[in-house]
């Protein structure tokens, strides 16, 4: 079954009793508004960061005291850390539903481990990427030839790109399609079965970007066919910093060590010449040099196993209404543009992503702050091509990731995004959209200035 099958499979019929979001941290933390007094602060920002899950917080807390080092220590702690730490591995693998031969890397996050794959290509390996990625997969592919792919409009037109693509390359030397799961500005779900089949079919391999897709749907290694996923633990509720690369381990053992140093050496030796002979780990461990975060490592499995006892079923259509709420609220305010490639009916995650008419976007997202305790983001979202496209922008506008250019009022290449999850309260994406009613139709209450590229209340 492809994501996208699996996503339109999930309808809104779920009870809201039933549903109840997840247990995470500051659920009850109140902030200062601008106008006076205190509210529940609304955190509706989950695609740059979740907050953590009480239940990671908690087992990071049991096991705190019984903290050591990996990999290096004779004591039981160490060897408690040890096995902790390598059984989150084999959690991570099954929550990824991951091939027998599959490795899993701990990272520091996504951008790690798609700069890890990277130093890890053979040589001469093409890459393809859309030009809608993230940064952290857009960049990465410095010392390959890259062929960027202009944004489909349709996952159909996604597919005939890249398979058009592919057909043109050198069908000899190695490939590599790099593709996002859910995108991090319009949260619409790509055909990652179908791109898979189509650079297999290619003789190319294809890596999935799954930081907003892991969050909120059921990611199988083996379902999808891709060869490796790369996902964040602070978007996965587990706020650690720690990532994760899993997928075939070939290209990982036969590149050279993304960092060199101890715990990815087996063997050191002097040689006669007077140099030093290393023979590096074939496992995991050759990327994971240095003291590996077994916290970090731990938090993701635990989350993990969290995720998938809560059921992605009841998640899925728990966080479907929350997004048709948003959509429907925002679709009746006709100053509001959502940015959209696939079109209202493209199956999502809750990641929405628009522009008010008349209104600079960080002046908007202030506001949301300011005098409603809600925290969105405002900006180009690490997507600058993507985010420039949808707004029809000339490709050389400025335009700085997450600082608005202009003050309000002005005209702002950037956007507004609300973005939640498995701990939303449903009252949190109520109170967004009678706020972004209650700001189109009577205006901001405050005064507010640009302060080092921010958007900020006037004192
Ligand atoms: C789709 C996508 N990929 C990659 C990243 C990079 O994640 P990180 O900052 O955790 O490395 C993000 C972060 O927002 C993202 O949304």
């Amino acid at each position: 079954m492809s994501v996208t099958a699996t996503t339109a499979a999930a309808t809104p019929t779920a009870d809201r009793a039933v549903c109840a979001p997840l247990p995470v941290l500051g659920r009850d933390v109140t902030v200062p508004l601008v106008t006076g007094g205190d509210v529940t602060y609304a955190a509706l920002d989950y695609a740059a960061s979740a907050p953590a899950l009480q239940r990671v917080w908690d087992d990071v807390a049991a096991y705190a005291p019984y903290y050591g080092s990996v990999h290096r220590g004779a004591g039981y702690l160490s060897q408690l850390s040890t096995d902790l730490f390598e059984n989150a591995r084999r959690t991570v693998a099954e929550f990824l539903d991951c091939r027998p031969a599959d490795q899993v890397v701990f990272t520091r996050s996504t951008t790690d481990s798609l700069n890890l794959l990277a130093r890890a290509l053979p040589a001469g390996c093409q890459v393809f990427v859309f030009e809608t990625e993230h940064h952290a997969s857009l960049l990465p592919w410095r010392d390959a030839r890259v062929t960027f792919l202009d944004a489909p409009r349709t996952p159909r037109q996604a597919v005939e790109t890249l398979e058009r693509a592919l057909a043109d390359r050198d069908p000899h030397g190695p490939a590599l399609v790099c593709v996002t799961g859910a995108s991090n500005v319009t949260g619409e779900l790509w055909p990652v079965r179908e791109l898979a089949a189509a650079a297999h079919a290619h003789g190319a391999r294809i890596v999935l970007d799954a930081a907003q897709l892991a969050p909120h749907h059921p990611v199988s290694v083996r379902e999808l066919d891709v060869d490796w996923v790369a996902f964040s633990g602070h978007k996965l509720y587990a706020p650690f910093g720690s990532g994760v690369l899993a997928g075939r381990a070939d290209w990982l053992t036969a590149a050279d060590p993304y960092l060199a140093g101890g715990g990815a050496s087996r063997k050191v030796t002097r040689r006669e010449d007077g140099g030093v002979a290393v023979e590096w780990h074939e496992s995991a461990a050759r990327h994971e040099a240095g003291s590996p975060n077994v916290i970090g490592a731990y938090s993701i499995a635990s989350a993990c196993k969290a995720l998938t006892e809560a059921g992605f079923e009841t998640l899925v259509a728990r966080e479907r209404r929350l997004i048709d709420t948003v959509r429907a609220g925002l679709a009746e305010v006709p100053e509001v543009r959502i940015l959209s490639l696939f079109g209202d009916d493209a199956p999502r995650v809750g990641v929405i992503s628009f522009v008010v008419e008349g209104w600079n976007s960080s002046h908007f997202a202030a506001a949301l702050s300011a005098e409603y305790g809600i925290g969105v983001r405002d900006g180009l979202f690490c997507a600058h091509p993507l985010v420039r496209t949808l707004l029809g922008a000339d490709p050389g506008t400025q335009g700085e990731c997450g600082a608005p250019e202009a003050a309000p009022g002005e005209k702002s290449l950037n956007a507004i995004r609300v973005s939640f999850g498995a701990g939303t309260p449903d009252e949190h994406v109520e109170r967004f959209v009678r706020a972004v009613r209650e700001l189109v139709r009577d205006g901001a209450k405050w005064r507010y200035r640009t302060e080092d590229g921010r958007c900020v209340p006037a004192v």
